[in-house]
């Protein structure tokens, strides 16, 4: 049996607490064990404690010394778009001039030229392309991520990109969870409806026949899918037992969030334009909603979402970095930690209950990841601070120390 020891953290961030995603106060309880230590075997978390406890039972248990660091759960980045070709540096600077996102799209960059590219791409280049960006989400704290397609557009590459998430599994320590997302644009070669068809009759069947996706996601929005075209294409998911994710009320209030309460989705995504009526539906069926602060941040915008009166309203919270190449180029949830910190005025302690056993609940994995606690996957991050806020606090440089994933030492920072 492998087994290992982990041992002087100055705060073991645990996040242990009742099986299900975190409401109200209880975003705030982060159940920390100071000096805490956990035992390791075989990739599971076998037992938690203080630190001269674990040390007791640790046998010939390899040690880690986290020395004083803070140790928590890896982060689950529940909403991505990992899997692209190219970049977005044409809009950036288009942006920062003073043009806005739904202009640049409208003008030959946007969602579109990225499609463009990942059409023309190979899988084998995406593949590659997508194993850099994993590598970002380790060196940020992260091991499991959401991956969307939605770059291709057509039934050929909309298979093409959901393969390579099924490679990027198997060949990197990230545990990626797939969501079609072929509903992300209407392709330039087609009338709305039509694409809409061919979502419904040709790609989700073979994306359901082989297995490729858990969840199918539609971007619900003025100039892309409007809420009658996005509750067709979600329906006829749930029919192929796909879950439901919905990119709600981003750019305007179209009542994407109330769709999402009605369909029952798992989460609502954005939520920048929603209001109280979406608020109080998806508290009415357990929504979860997911919150991208780095897509306001990077589009230049003020509109965060309204998260503490989500949080007052009882709903379970969850933030991921949307990570993509035209409204959110960062993997990192550190960042979005310091934005939901400091621009939608959440706790750290919030953010980071978002960030772990919210957004494991969302992905259907809240048994097995989100928290350190016994049974659980040994997926876990080490900082290098003391307190467990100073993750939020600095912003702009990194801090991670080391990563390790079902207990194996995935990174380690060149640090003493
Ligand atoms: O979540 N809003 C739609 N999709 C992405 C943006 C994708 C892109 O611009 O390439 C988002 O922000
Ligand atoms: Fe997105």
């Amino acid at each position: 049996m492998n087994s290992l020891a982990v041992l002087h953290a100055s705060q073991l961030v645990t996040l242990a607490g009742p099986k299900r995603p975190r409401v109200g106060c209880e975003l705030s309880e982060l159940a920390i064990i100071r000096d805490g230590g956990m035992l390791i075997r075989d990739g599971w978390i076998d037992t938690i404690g203080p630190s001269t406890e674990i040390e007791k039972s640790a046998g010939d248990s390899e040690i880690v010394d986290a020395g004083g660091r803070v140790v928590l759960p890896g982060f689950v980045d529940a909403h991505a778009h990992p899997v692209f070709a190219g970049n977005r540096l044409d809009d950036f600077e288009r942006r920062a001039r003073g043009e806005t996102y739904e202009r640049i799209a409208a003008a030959g960059g946007g969602i579109w030229s990225t499609v463009e590219k990942t059409r023309a791409a190979s899988e084998a280049e995406l593949l590659n392309q997508a194993k850099k960006h994993a590598k970002w989400f380790l060196e940020c704290g992260t091991t499991t991520v959401e991956a969307k397609s939605g770059y291709g557009l057509t039934l050929e590459h909309e298979l093409k990109m959901l393969r390579v998430i099924r490679r990027l599994n198997e060949e990197t320590q990230i545990e990626f969870v797939p969501t079609f997302l072929g509903a992300h644009a209407v392709p330039r070669e087609c009338r709305a409806d039509e694409y809409v068809d061919l979502v419904i009759h040709e790609m989700l069947p073979r994306v359901a026949s082989e297995k490729l996706a858990e969840f199918c996601d539609v971007f619900c929005e003025r100039g892309y899918f409007d809420l009658e075209r996005s509750r067709k294409v979600l329906i006829a998911a749930g029919k192929h037992g796909l879950k439901l994710r919905i990119h709600a009320d981003q750019l305007t209030n179209s009542g994407a969030a109330q769709l999402a309460a009605e369909l029952e989705a798992t989460t609502a995504d954005h939520l920048e334009r929603t209001d109280q009526d979406g608020i109080a539906a998806m508290k009415a069926s357990g929504v979860q909603p997911v919150l991208l602060p780095g897509s306001v941040y990077a589009l230049g915008s003020t509109g965060y979402p309204h998260a503490r009166e989500m949080i007052e309203a009882g709903l379970a919270v969850v933030i991921a970095t949307d990570f993509n190449p035209g409204s959110s180029p960062s993997p990192s949830m550190p960042m979005m930690f310091s934005l939901a910190c400091t621009q939608m005025k959440m706790s750290p302690a919030e953010a980071i209950t978002a960030s772990t056993v919210n957004a494991a609940y969302s992905l259907n994995r809240g048994d097995k990841i989100g928290s350190l606690e016994q049974g659980k996957l040994a997926n876990l991050a080490i900082f290098d601070c003391e307190d467990y806020r100073e993750i939020a606090y600095r912003f702009g440089f990194p801090q991670i120390h080391s990563v390790y994933v079902r207990g194996q030492s995935i990174l380690r920072a060149d640090k003493n």
